[in-house]
């Protein structure tokens, strides 16, 4: 049974709509939906509705979690336009996040798969995960790094882990096929999503928020340690005391920044991203090969890890 919220329906409606504009990147998607079909391709190279509302499911979710994060890190600008928080307010637009996940949860149970169902709540529980964990800073240097990492995967690599792998398992896959190529799938998504995520922190110390559609240096600037910086702190122990301190004193994110742009820090974060690229890249060339020969989505998939190394916003 559905009630009639009146009026109030329509403000809920235009809000929950308002950063659905393709003004994103849909990298997530764009991900989702080819993987689907290098696997259906051995068989009828269509993309199935159910695993259509994957790739759906995981944009709602991921927007959902922007609405919420602009709201936790008071961020005013998202995809190049005042974030939701701005134009109405933190309470609606945390509403409106939230709104956003219950209709992927009734989209979600329609598809029916337990399976399914269990890994797309895996995401939405690993994204407040990583979330929560940004708040508080590890005591050492070499706990800060594993525990970014930790948070990388949580934050983004296991949205694109497990929606790849939920494609996988609704395609049409020979059942004595289906567990490792869903396992593939999985290692596939976690691997792009790491390196998808360091170029996404690298961008924070390297672009203009005109190049971003939301603002740069914005990690520096809440407290957060990301790869840049960490590095750095391995070449210029003296940034420790300003990672723990999160960057609070004044002057703190300037100097952070100057010896950000005396280390290797930026250099090594592409290096790691490129790793989990290529490692994202082996992946696939252990998938099986499509019937024709042509492996066209397999190739978009390489095409799509590579040229997420090169992006600049
Ligand atoms: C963007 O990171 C934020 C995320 C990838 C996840 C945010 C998750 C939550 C707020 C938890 C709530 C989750 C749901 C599903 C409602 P960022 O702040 O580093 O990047 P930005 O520069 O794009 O803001
Ligand atoms: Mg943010
Ligand atoms: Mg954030």
């Amino acid at each position: 049974m559905s009630y009639n919220l009146g009026c109030y329906e329509q403000e809920l409606n235009e809000l929950a709509k308002y950063h659905f504009d393709t003004k994103g990147k849909l990298i997530r998607p764009m991900i989702i939906c080819t993987m689907a079909r290098s696997f259906n391709q051995q068989h009828d190279n269509f993309l199935h509705e159910n695993q259509r509302c994957i790739a759906t499911l995981g944009e709602m979710i991921h927007t959902a979690s922007l609405i919420h994060d602009d709201v936790v890190d008071s961020s005013d600008r998202r995809r190049g336009k005042p974030a939701a928080a701005i134009k109405w307010g933190p309470k609606k637009a945390v509403l409106a996040g939230d709104y956003i996940l219950g209709i992927s949860s009734v989209m979600l149970a329609r598809i029916g798969n337990c399976e399914v169902i269990s890994l797309l709540s895996r995401v939405i529980q690993d994204l407040v995960r990583g979330e929560f964990m940004q708040l508080s800073t590890k005591e050492s240097d070499a706990e800060q790094f594993q525990d970014y990492l930790n948070k990388t995967f949580c934050k983004t690599a296991s949205l694109f882990a497990n929606t790849c792998k939920a494609v996988a398992l609704l395609g049409n896959i020979p059942s004595n096929n289906i567990k490792q190529s869903a396992d593939l799938a999985y290692d596939f998504g976690k691997n792009f999503g790491m390196a998808f995520q360091l170029i996404d922190d690298l961008l924070d110390v390297t672009a203009t928020d005109a190049d971003l559609g939301k603002p740069a240096t914005a990690d520096l600037k809440l407290g957060l340690s990301t790869a840049p910086v960490l590095f750095a702190s391995q070449q210029f122990p003296e940034l420790q005391d300003l990672i723990l301190r999160r960057f609070s004193e004044s002057g703190d994110i300037e100097r952070a920044l100057e010896l950000i742009d005396q280390s290797d820090g930026k250099a090594r974060t592409y290096h790691l991203a490129e790793q989990y690229a290529n490692e994202a890249c082996r992946i696939l060339s252990s998938f099986s090969q499509s019937l024709d020969g042509s492996n066209v989505f397999l190739n978009l998939l390489t095409h799509l890890t590579q040229s997420t190394l090169k992006r600049r916003r």
